[in-house]
C-alpha cells in the first residue's frame, strides 16, 4: 500500500476481536515512535494513560456513555495535557514555571493532540484499528478521577484500540476544494454550500439519519439531536471548570 492510499482508505474501527491479545510492551513500542512527532518548543505537555485492565476500563465505560468499542478494545488509550511532569522539573532545577494560563494549555492540547493521532497512524499502518472518543471532554472530571490525574494534567484524547472485526465503512470526506483557499480565505456563496454539501445530503444514509430523527434536513440531525446546543453550553461549563481547577 503506498501513503496516498493509506491515508485515503483509512477508517475508524469500533469493533475489535476480543480474543487477540495486544501486549502493553507493543502499545508502548508505538508510543516510543508516535513521540517523534513535533511539539512546542520540545517540551512534550502530554502524557498518555494505558488502560488495559477490564476493571479499570469498566470504570472508565460509563465516562464514555458505555461506548462498546471500550469493553471490546485491546487498550483504551487517554492522551493528557501534561503540565506536571515539566513544572516539576523546572522546580526541582530553580526554574520558576508560568505555564499557569490559557495560551500554555492550548499548547498542551496541540501537542496531545498530534502526539494522539501520530499513534493512530501508527497503528493504524500495523494494522489495529482505532477509534477517537470525543466523550473524553464530555465527562473528562470522572475520566480524571477514575485513572488519579493529579493538578496540572486533563484529558482531551480517548482513543480505543485493537485489533479490527467486521466491516467498518468508509466514510464520505467534502471535496478538496470546500476547504482549500488559495492565497487568502474566500467566503462562500449560497452555491458554494449548495455544491459543497449536496453529495453528503446524497447519501443514502443522510435519508435513513433524516428519518430515523424525524428531521427535515441533514444539518438539523447535527444542530438538534447529535451536538445540541444545550448539551455543548452544559459540557462546555464542565470540562472549563476542570481546566479551572487543574490550574490554568
Ligand atoms: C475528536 C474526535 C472525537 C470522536 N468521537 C467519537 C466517538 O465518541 N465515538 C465514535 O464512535 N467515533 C468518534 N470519532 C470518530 C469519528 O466519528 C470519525 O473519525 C468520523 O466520522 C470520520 O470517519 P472515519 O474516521 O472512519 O473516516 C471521533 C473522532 C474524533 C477526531
Amino acid at each position: 500500500m503506498n501513503t496516498e492510499s493509506y491515508f485515503s482508505e483509512r477508517r475508524t474501527v469500533r469493533s475489535y476481536d476480543p480474543s487477540r491479545k495486544l501486549t502493553f510492551n507493543e502499545i508502548e513500542h508505538m508510543l516510543e515512535a508516535a513521540a517523534h512527532a513535533p511539539n512546542t518548543g520540545n517540551m512534550q505537555l502530554y502524557s498518555v494513560v494505558v488502560t488495559t485492565d477490564d476493571q479499570t476500563k469498566k470504570a472508565l465505560a460509563p465516562a464514555h456513555f458505555n461506548q462498546p468499542s471500550v469493553m471490546s478494545s485491546q487498550a483504551v488509550l487517554t492522551f493528557c495535557v501534561d503540565f506536571n511532569r515539566f513544572e516539576k522539573w523546572c522546580r526541582q532545577r530553580n526554574a520558576a514555571p508560568g505555564y499557569n494560563n490559557f495560551q500554555s494549555f492550548m499548547w498542551g492540547v496541540i501537542d496531545t493532540v498530534i502526539y494522539a493521532q501520530q499513534f493512530v497512524t501508527i497503528a493504524e499502518l500495523n494494522g489495529l484499528g482505532t477509534c477517537y472518543l470525543g466523550t473524553v471532554t464530555y465527562n473528562a472530571p470522572e475520566i480524571a478521577k477514575v485513572l488519579d490525574l493529579p493538578a496540572r494534567v486533563v484529558p482531551v484524547a480517548t482513543v480505543t484500540v485493537g485489533y479490527p472485526t467486521g466491516d467498518s465503512p468508509k466514510s464520505d470526506r467534502l471535496p478538496v476544494s470546500a476547504i482549500v483557499h488559495a492565497d487568502k480565505y474566500h467566503d462562500y456563496t449560497e452555491d458554494d454550500i449548495n455544491r459543497i454539501y449536496s453529495a453528503k445530503e446524497a447519501l443514502p444514509e443522510s435519508a435513513g439519519f433524516i428519518a430515523e430523527n424525524g428531521k427535515e434536513t441533514l444539518a438539523q440531525v447535527f444542530t438538534d439531536a447529535r451536538y445540541k446546543k444545550e448539551d455543548n453550553e452544559y459540557f462546555s461549563r464542565v470540562f472549563a471548570d476542570l481546566i479551572r481547577e487543574q490550574g490554568f
